[in-house]
C-alpha cells in the first residue's frame, strides 16, 4: 500500500471531537448521556417527512432552507434574512468561525464548556483564550474583554454545568464588545430566559438555537443562527451549498409550527429536573442548580469514573469527563420519570 499523505500539520496534531456513546439500533439502555429530549418529536414532524413529495427529492433543496427560515423568523419575530439554517448547531458554529475568524486570530470563551469550541479553533489554526467563569458560574466579563478576543462564544445555559447567565449580564458584555459575540443557546428551551432581544439591539451578537434538544430532533441535525442580516450575509458566503436538505427542512419547519408540543415536553423536563436534582441531593450528592436539560453533579465519595462504570454496567448511560474539574461529576440528562427513577434506584444499590 502507498503512503497516505500528510495532513494539515495542525490536523495531525488534533484528537478531534469526542462524542457520547451512541448504542447501536435496537440497543436497550437508559440513555442519559447526551442531553437528547427523553420524548419523541411532534406527529406533525413524523407526518411532514412521511408525505415528502418524491420530486422535493429529485431536485436540489432551496440553498438557504428558505421554507425553514420563514418559520423560524415568523416564531421569533424577526425578519427571514436574520436567519441562516445549519446542518445541526455545530455546522453553525463552525461556520462562525470560519466566517469572523482567521489564523492567529484570538477565540475567548469561558471554561469549562463546549468541548467542541477548542477542536473549531485547532482546524482553524485560531488562538484560543480561555477565561475561568465568574464567582457562582457568572459571565467573566472583564476576562474575556482583557483577551482582546475577535470573537467570543459562549453556551447558555452553559453545557456541562447547566448554569444561566442572565440577559442584563449578556447585555453588558455585548455593549461593550465589538467583535462576535455567540450566543450558543443549545439548551435555551429549558431556560428561564434567552438573549434572543439582543439579537434586534446590538448587530455583532449571534443567537445559535438547535433543533436537537428541545425539539427532540437530534437525529435530524438541524440547528440555525440568528443575527443581524449583514452577518446571516457573511455566514451565507462561508456555508456549503446545500448544506440543509429537503427532507430535514420540512420536518425542522414542522417541528417549530408546533409550539404548543414542544413547550409541553419543556415542562415535563423541568419538572423532572427538580425532582431529579432534589433525590440526588438526599442522596449525598452536589447538584448545581441547572437551567437546562441536564445536571451536573459530584458524587458524594468523589469517584465518579467508578459509578459512571457501574452505571454502565446495569445499562444506564451517563457522561463523564475525564478532565481536571470535572472528575469527581457526573452530568446527567433528565429522562422521563421512569428512566429517572431507574437511574436513582442503581445509584441506591
Ligand atoms: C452547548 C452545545 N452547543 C451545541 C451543541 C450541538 O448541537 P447540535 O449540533 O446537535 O445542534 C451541543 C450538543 O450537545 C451543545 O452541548
Amino acid at each position: 500500500m502507498s503512503i497516505a499523505p500528510k495532513a494539515r500539520p495542525n490536523v495531525e496534531k488534533m484528537s478531534g471531537y469526542t462524542p457520547g456513546e451512541q448504542p447501536r439500533p435496537g440497543e436497550r439502555v437508559v440513555k442519559l448521556n447526551t442531553n437528547e429530549n427523553p420524548f419523541p418529536p411532534s406527529p406533525r414532524v413524523v407526518e411532514a417527512i412521511r408525505t415528502i413529495d418524491p420530486e422535493r427529492l429529485r431536485r436540489y433543496p432551496s440553498p438557504s432552507a428558505e421554507d425553514f427560515r420563514r418559520t423560524a423568523a415568523r416564531v421569533h419575530g424577526v425578519s427571514p434574512d436574520m436567519i441562516v439554517a445549519g446542518n445541526g448547531s455545530d455546522e453553525i458554529l463552525a461556520m462562525a468561525v470560519r466566517t469572523y475568524l482567521g489564523p492567529g486570530d484570538v477565540f475567548a470563551y469561558p471554561d469549562p464548556t463546549y468541548s467542541l469550541y477548542p477542536v473549531l479553533a485547532e482546524v482553524g489554526e485560531v488562538k484560543v483564550a480561555t477565561v475561568p467563569w465568574a464567582a457562582g458560574w457568572d459571565l467573566p466579563v472583564d476576562g474575556l474583554l482583557a483577551t482582546g478576543a475577535r470573537a467570543i462564544f459562549f453556551a447558555n445555559p452553559n453545557a456541562p454545568t447547566g448554569t444561566l447567565v442572565r440577559t442584563r449580564r449578556v447585555r453588558e458584555l455585548a455593549t461593550l464588545f465589538s467583535g462576535l459575540l455567540l450566543v450558543d443557546e443549545a439548551y435555551v428551551d429549558f431556560a428561564d430566559e434567552n438573549s434572543l432581544n439582543l439579537v434586534r439591539e446590538f448587530s455583532n451578537v449571534m443567537v445559535c438555537r438547535t433543533l436537537s434538544k428541545g425539539y427532540a430532533l437530534a437525529g435530524l441535525r438541524f440547528g440555525y443562527a440568528i443575527a443581524a442580516p449583514a452577518v446571516v450575509s457573511e455566514m451565507n458566503k462561508v456555508k456549503d451549498s446545500y448544506n440543509c436538505d429537503a427532507i430535514a427542512t420540512s420536518a425542522a419547519a414542522a417541528a417549530l409550527e408546533d409550539q404548543a408540543y414542544a413547550r409541553q415536553t419543556w415542562e415535563h423536563v423541568r419538572a423532572e429536573r427538580v425532582r431529579l436534582s432534589e433525590a440526588l441531593h438526599r442522596r449525598g450528592w452536589q447538584v448545581i442548580p441547572s437551567q437546562a436539560n441536564f445536571v451536573l453533579a459530584t458524587c458524594p465519595d468523589g469517584n465518579a469514573a467508578a459509578i459512571y462504570r457501574a452505571l454502565k454496567g446495569k445499562g444506564i448511560l451517563v457522561r463523564f469527563f475525564d478532565k481536571p474539574g470535572l472528575q469527581d461529576k457526573l452530568r446527567i440528562t433528565i429522562g422521563t420519570a421512569e428512566e429517572n427513577d431507574q437511574l436513582l434506584a442503581a445509584l441506591s444499590a
